[in-house]
């Protein structure tokens, strides 16, 4: 299991960028939250494939609801990484699956 994030530094709701190594690759997921539910994804947008933070690291959380891809607004269910609109058409983020474990996120090898 590769620790990713203690829970605690996760907003609720909300979500952040991690940058794991994993079998000699570099990963980017994104970790969200809302309440007691965890889930993560890979950081790459269907639309056209790029990171979905904005320049500064930051994702757009709108209404405690909805990712936004920084890139071109495509949007996102925070738990469920669900095209909710946009260019994703009725296209998901990748889940990728996570555990939490005395209060860390951990992701399994
Ligand atoms: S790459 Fe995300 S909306 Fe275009």
């Amino acid at each position: 299991m590769t620790p990713l994030a203690r829970l605690d530094a996760l907003p609720d709701p909300g979500a952040i960028v991690v940058e794991v190594e994993q079998d000699g690759a570099r990963l980017s997921l994104i970790l969200t939250r809302s309440g007691d539910r965890v889930s993560a994804f890979r950081n790459k947008c269907p639309h056209a494939g790029y990171p979905l933070q904005r320049a500064d690291g930051r994702l757009v959380v709108q209404e405690s609801r909805y990712l936004v891809c920084a890139a071109h607004g495509a949007s996102f269910t925070l738990t469920d990484g669900a095209c909710a609109g946009g260019p994703c058409n009725g296209d998901p983020l990748e889940r990728v699956f996570v555990d939490v474990r005395e209060g860390v996120v951990l992701l399994p090898r």
